[in-house]
């Protein structure tokens, strides 16, 4: 969800607007998503990286997340979506911890679409995480190094419970990958918007899915064509 700093700031407002307009691009995607059928949607919403910017501007994007999920609850219930979480998320103000479990545990039965916020969440630190995951259980002779296969390393993940992701929208025309599902995005395919983030509406969602869909994906295998 990159560009909401430069979107705030060509109009001459404080970055956190910026963000504050990042948060009805939320509401507008996951409808579109809704509407398409997605069953999946996974938004980096904080890095790992993000604990470096300005207090301030952390302090915003956690009252701005608690503010999120204290208003969506009721439209969660209505429009069955399923919250769910991946990071350090440990590492969040106990008030946000306090409204992410209410949430979760709220929509927990929910199956139109399943919301997962990246929250202090980092792709190398998910990879260590399970990693030493794996080694604990090498140790105490639950599994041997031999078995360990890369559905090993997929289970241990935070993403474990999810199919990893056909399509990453990265906005703002940024050609990074920027630490974010590095494990998971292995087959995905790529759709780089020039547009900011708080700008990017439904109808650009459809264009992106639109496009994903006319794509041949082949998995390193020879297309059946040739
Ligand atoms: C990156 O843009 C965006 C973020 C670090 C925060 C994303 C947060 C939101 C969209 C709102 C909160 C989320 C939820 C789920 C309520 P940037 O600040 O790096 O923009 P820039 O590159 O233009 O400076």
């Amino acid at each position: 969800m990159d560009g909401n700093g430069r979107w705030a700031k060509s109009r001459g407002l404080p970055r956190k607007a910026g963000h504050r307009a990042g948060a009805e691009t939320v509401r507008e995607v996951s409808d579109a998503c809704l509407e398409l059928g997605i069953q999946y949607l996974t938004l980096y919403a904080f890095s790992s990286e993000n604990w470096n910017r300005p207090q301030n501007e952390i302090d915003a994007l956690m009252k701005l997340l608690e503010q999120f999920l204290k208003s969506k609850s009721k439209e969660f219930a209505k429009k069955n979506v399923r919250l769910q979480t991946i990071g350090r998320t440990h590492l969040l103000p106990e008030s946000c911890r306090a409204e992410l479990n209410r949430v979760i545990e709220e929509t927990k039965n929910n199956t139109a679409l399943t919301l997962i916020l990246a929250l202090s969440y980092g792709s190398r630190e998910e990879i260590t995480d399970a990693t030493k995951a794996i080694a604990e259980k090498v140790q105490n002779g639950q599994i041997t190094p031999s078995e360990i296969n890369n559905q090993t390393l997929s289970n241990h993940l935070d993403s474990a419970p999810f199919p990893d992701p056909d399509l990453l929208i990265r906005t703002s025309g940024e050609l990074r990958l920027s630490n974010f599902l590095l494990w998971q995005l292995s087959y995905a395919e790529f759709y780089i918007t020039q547009k900011n983030w708080p700008d990017f509406g439904k109808k650009d969602f459809r264009e992106a899915i639109e496009n994903y869909a006319r794509r041949q994906r082949r998995f390193g295998r020879v297309s059946s064509s040739k």
